[in-house]
């Protein structure tokens, strides 16, 4: 009777735990349906944009953070344009450090903490060609500005029509429980 019950209570934890790991991964899996789908939406309304008001006006909308084409509520959400040689044309959220810089060049002067770990030049060619090969998604190693954390990066790419020299693309984040922290910049 005893031992009834208490296999029966073990049971039943043993179900809730599993049922809780289902839920939790459904969680986690639509969430990040959603935000595939968020960065889809911005790099087609900019393309979009770009057909029916001309690329210099867009790259100047992407270009002013005070504007809010191009970008979701909060700030994760925005949209980056590069030409295939590396250089950058617009950039939502960092525009004054990235604008005409490679992606080489703005990991140097502006993302210590992914010198040595990112090729950007490596990025960019992977870039171009899912650009190239009609749009796609690209994963990469990035970091979050306010946290400092290296992370997993998800951005979704593709080139305008009428366009075969240049990208756009929008990304979020793949924030996992083994996200490690930028090593602490070292002193000379
Ligand atoms: C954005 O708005 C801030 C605050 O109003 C202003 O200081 C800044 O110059 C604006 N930047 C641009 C690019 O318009
Ligand atoms: C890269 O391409 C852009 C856009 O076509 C162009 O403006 C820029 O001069 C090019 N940069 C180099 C270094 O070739
Ligand atoms: C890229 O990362 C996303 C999010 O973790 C994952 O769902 C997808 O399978 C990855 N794609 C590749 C090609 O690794």
């Amino acid at each position: 009777m005893m031992t009834m019950k208490l296999s029966g209570s073990v049971l039943v934890m043993l179900v809730l735990v599993m049922l809780q790991h289902a839920l939790g991964a459904v969680d986690a899996t639509s969430h990040q349906a959603q935000r595939r789908a968020v960065a889809e939406l911005l790099v087609v309304s900019a393309l979009d944009a770009i057909e029916a008001d001309g690329l210099d006006k867009v790259l100047g909308e992407i270009n002013n953070v005070n504007s809010t084409q191009f970008r979701t509520e909060d700030v994760n959400g925005y949209v980056f344009v590069f030409a295939n040689n590396g250089t950058n044309l617009a950039h939502g959220q960092r525009p004054d450090d990235y604008v005409g810089r490679t992606t080489d060049e703005l990991i140097a002067s502006s993302i210590p903490e992914l010198v040595g770990k990112l090729d950007g030049d490596k990025l960019n060619a992977m870039f171009v060609e899912k650009a190239q090969a009609g749009g796609g998604w690209v994963n990469y190693t990035w970091i979050k500005p306010a946290t400092g954390l290296v992370h997993e990066k998800s951005s979704y790419i593709k080139q305008p029509s009428g366009y075969d020299d240049i990208y756009v693309g929008s990304g979020y984040d793949v924030m996992t429980d083994d996200v490690v922290p930028a090593p602490a910049p070292t002193e000379e």
